[in-house]
């Protein structure tokens, strides 16, 4: 049994790109680990509250993952303008309205704009909404022929026809199957999505998307503790909560903030960061995002840093392959959250974000929803397959590979009907 496992992760690793061979997929090799415990404070003082968590601990954790992995988000930056593009455009054969947004930051001689795509169910009054980004612009999301199409710099995939950083007709609707919207719309939900590049480029280029904001003069990239690009992104989120609150279609108690993989990571920070948001959807967010660091399965932070060092501060280098000498591992991160429902995901086939990484920094953050008098994970073993398991906070393994299917969305919307009661 113990060889068939391996020779199993041997052929899985043959099929990964040059960046993800050499790594560990043996669970046999994981080195002991000792987790930074979640209740004990910098000066060693057991956390045994909620209160203490909340005045304590709950600040010295952001403080740290600012500091030392995504970057502090240097300057406050408010909507200068909204321009509404579409106030309530039919869509779903009358099911949903569309609204298009454009949330627009002014600094100097520096603009951005951040555009919204939002479904709503219509004439519903306020409703629940999931909020968060896409990877290639809002017009992938579903093949409706009135979403505007990106002016922001994309990345070139030809077969998608976005060429010269510029999307085209070609690619509406490519990621449709990633998000269910009718029946979100159905369920009661209204959804809401921007293109991440719109806020940041997913570059290792500090000279566009919101990085400028926070220049001082002849300054030309964050400082080390600063941010990144998953702290822009979560920046840019908070920022699409601050819209959302005003808009009369959207109970803005319950917005829910979700992302897959690169963009998960993005949630989970924003929804630690921000209150506001109601829960979080970690869909299979991996390494630095809900996955443990010190297991050293799958993608680690030495190959992270390499491959993407624009998403994290560059404090976070210190760390590459001294995973034991980070101050933070990523069950803290979840437990940020608290005491807020939570949903992490993992995929069978998706051994580079570490599923049981993820399934076990979700059980350990249970310990500061306890706090609340919550139940994290009723359960310390890992399911199986396609077998969902829910406190406050919830987590499947499904059966496939790396990615955000419907099987995901039909849990998601279920766990947030039985955490956000519909009476206010
Ligand atoms: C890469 C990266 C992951 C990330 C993923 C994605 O595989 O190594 O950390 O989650 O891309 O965003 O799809």
């Amino acid at each position: 049994m113990k060889y068939l496992v391996t020779i199993i992760a041997l052929l899985i690793s043959f099929n990964l790109p040059a960046q993800q061979r050499s790594v560990n997929y043996d669970e046999e090799e994981v080195p002991n680990y000792t987790l930074p415990d979640v209740l004990v404070s910098e000066n060693g003082r057991r956390i045994k509250n909620a209160k203490r968590w909340e005045k304590i601990r709950r600040p010295e954790l952001l403080e740290l993952f600012g500091q030392e992995v995504y970057g502090e988000i240097p300057v406050e930056i408010e909507i200068a303008d909204v321009i509404v593009h579409e106030e309530a455009g039919e869509a779903y054969d009358g099911l949903a309205v569309r609204r298009q947004v454009e949330l627009v930051f002014v600094k100097d001689d520096l603009e951005l704009s951040v555009e919204l795509l939002m479904y709503l169910p219509k004439d519903s009054g306020e409703v629940p909404l999931f909020v968060g980004y896409n990877f290639n612009g809002n017009h992938t999301v579903s093949d409706d022929p009135d979403i505007r199409l990106t002016e922001s710099w994309v990345r070139d995939n030809p077969s998608l026809g976005i060429v010269h950083n510029q999307v085209t007709e070609q690619s509406r609707g490519v990621s449709s199957d990633r998000c269910p919207i009718e029946k979100i719309i159905e369920a009661g939900y209204g959804i809401a999505t921007i293109y991440c590049g719109d806020v940041d480029p997913d570059r290792d280029n500090f000279q566009d998307g919101i990085h400028p904001f926070s220049y001082q003069l002849g300054q030309f990239r964050p400082g080390y503790g600063e941010w990144g690009t998953i702290s822009a992104w979560a920046w840019g989120l908070t920022k699409a909560m601050d819209y959302l609150s005003t808009d009369a279609d959207v109970d803005s108690s319950k917005v829910i903030v979700f992302g897959h993989s690169r963009l998960g990571k993005a949630a989970l920070w924003a929804a630690a960061l921000d209150q506001r948001f109601a829960m979080c959807i970690s869909n299979n967010s991996g390494c630095m995002g809900a996955a443990l660091s010190r297991r050293q399965f799958g993608e680690t932070v030495g190959s992270i840093t390499k491959a993407f060092p624009h998403w994290f501060c560059e404090n976070l280098n210190k760390y590459a392959s001294r995973e034991e000498n980070l101050p933070v591992d990523q069950h803290m991160l979840l437990a940020l959250v608290a005491p807020r429902p939570l949903y992490v995901t993992s995929a069978t086939e998706d051994l580079w974000a570490d599923p049981k990484g993820e399934f076990l920094s979700a059980v350990e953050a249970g310990k500061v929803y306890q706090l609340y008098g919550l139940e994290g994970l009723p359960v310390r073993e890992m399911p199986g397959p396609d077998s969902p398991v829910s406190g406050t906070i919830a987590y499947h393994i499904r059966t496939g590979e790396h990615n955000i299917t419907t099987y995901d969305w039909e849990q998601f919307v279920d766990f947030a009907n039985t955490q956000l009661t519909t009476e206010k």
